[in-house]
């Protein structure tokens, strides 16, 4: 299937999808009123508020994260603890929520998402029950399409058929509109008439076919890794992760053109998900610094959320001739779709957009810390071990920057040697 360009959404005099100013982000007076749940650091929130719409309520219960909703968001109330939540504001016409995966393990499904009031999940469902919000958006991680051998994601869309909802969701891939790989199932369901396939499966684009060079280009990569995986990244960095609760940081690495090893700074890290720098500063009030990476990883990246509330805003067209059979054997496709009648897996790449980026290079604004010694040497050991293939010239310039770090300079001297 060809994949026709996006037309571009913020054309002058489309005033509609242009980003408001900083001072109208959270009040903007048009699109819909939002209700976050799970809001970690506002994802979610912030792409639907630059896209025009409006947070009503947040609820997180996880101190740091609270700490920067609040110095974020400070006219939106956040309430602690979904389970206790009673209802929703009358106002809410879009429920959002990027819901705990590992929730839907633990509680087990034997009773059913919509059974079971145990699972974290479960209580969206006891909220719609009070009052069908028209539109819900959910985000996870895309092992959520294989969870429980598929038995969880189809308990969630019985549980939406249920209560009358239509849905679509598709598996988008940050990196259509920044430098950071990151895959991640986005679920639209709603009660409206518009089809959530004309909101999400409405744009594909094929990724543009990039040659980079390590002389010329960055790579990012998991130095924590090297035997099975390596998360080669060119011009890019892999997927941040969520790192620990208790402020053990995993930020990857970046083999930058000029030679040198280094690991981001975190407000880079912000801006690789689409944050303004220094987004999550509030939450060292409450916590060690390192958890900072913990909140951005679990994040929502911003740009992939501000493009599905413009297409909330604004549906597209959704092509029917992508529509194919649903896989038998309970595994679901990487995309799919619910028309009100039947279930489809839908034929659509993971690129709704190719955001013109600068290089991953240029994109960094900080010098970020050298890669240890001690890292540096137990990743090279890790990848003369493996079988994996690795591009010519990188272990080189590995040893190369081992010898650096192992001369014992500061960290500016380093950075500077390596210009
Ligand atoms: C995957 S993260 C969501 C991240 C968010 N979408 C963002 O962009 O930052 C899930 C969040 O659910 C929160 N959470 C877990 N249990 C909760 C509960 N009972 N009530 C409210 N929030 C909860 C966690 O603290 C975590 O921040």
């Amino acid at each position: 299937m060809t994949r026709e360009p996006l037309r571009s959404q913020s054309s002058p005099g489309n005033t509609r999808n242009q980003t408001p100013p900083m001072s109208r982000r959270f009040n903007t007076g048009f699109g819909m009123k939002v209700a976050g749940m799970f809001a970690g650091i506002g994802g979610l929130e912030v792409g639907l508020s630059r896209s025009g719409h409006t947070t009503s309520m947040l609820c997180e219960i996880w101190e740091p994260a609270r700490a920067v909703l609040a110095a974020q968001m400070p006219n939106v109330t956040v309430e602690k603890d979904i389970t206790k939540l009673r209802s929703l504001p009358r106002e809410v016409e879009l429920l959002v929520g990027g819901f705990p995966c590992q929730d839907l393990s633990q509680a087990g499904l034997t009773a059913g998402i919509d059974g079971s009031r145990s699972s974290l999940v479960g209580h969206i469902f006891r909220l719609l029950e009070k009052r069908r919000v028209p539109w819900v958006l959910l985000e996870n991680v895309s092992f959520m399409l294989h969870l429980d051998r598929g038995r969880a994601l189809a308990k969630i869309v019985e549980a939406f058929e249920e209560l009358g909802y239509r849905w679509a969701y598709r598996v988008v891939n940050s990196l259509a509109f920044l430098p950071q790989r990151r895959q991640r199932v986005i679920f639209v369901a709603t009660t409206t008439d518009t089809d959530p396939a004309d909101v999400i499966l409405a744009d594909d684009v094929a990724k543009p076919e990039r040659s980079t060079d390590l002389r010329t280009h960055a790579h990012g990569f998991y130095w924590t890794e090297g035997v099975r995986g390596l998360g080669w990244a060119p011009d890019a960095i892999p997927t941040l992760k969520n790192g620990s609760t208790v402020g053990i940081a995993s930020p990857p690495a970046i083999l930058l053109p000029n030679g040198s090893v280094v690991t981001p700074d975190i407000r880079d890290a912000e801006r690789l998900q689409g944050f303004p720098e220094g987004w999550t500063e509030a939450a060292e009030a409450v916590g060690k610094r390192n958890l900072r990476w913990s909140l951005v990883g679990n994040a929502v990246t911003v740009p992939v959320a501000e493009w599905v509330g413009k297409r909330l805003t604004t549906p597209g067209f959704y092509e029917r001739g992508r529509d194919q059979p649903l896989p038998n054997g309970g595994r679901w496709p990487k995309a799919g779709r619910f028309d009100g009648d039947r279930r489809f897996g839908v034929d659509i790449g993971a690129f709704p957009a190719w955001k013109t980026r600068m290089p991953l290079a240029d994109f960094l604004l900080y010098e970020g810390s050298p890669l240890s010694a001690r890292a540096t040497r137990g990743f090279l050991q890790r990848t003369e071990r493996s079988t994996l293939n690795f591009v010519e010239g990188f272990q080189d310039a590995l040893r190369t920057h081992l010898g650096a770090v192992e001369g014992g300079g500061s960290r500016h001297e380093y950075l500077q040697a390596a210009e």
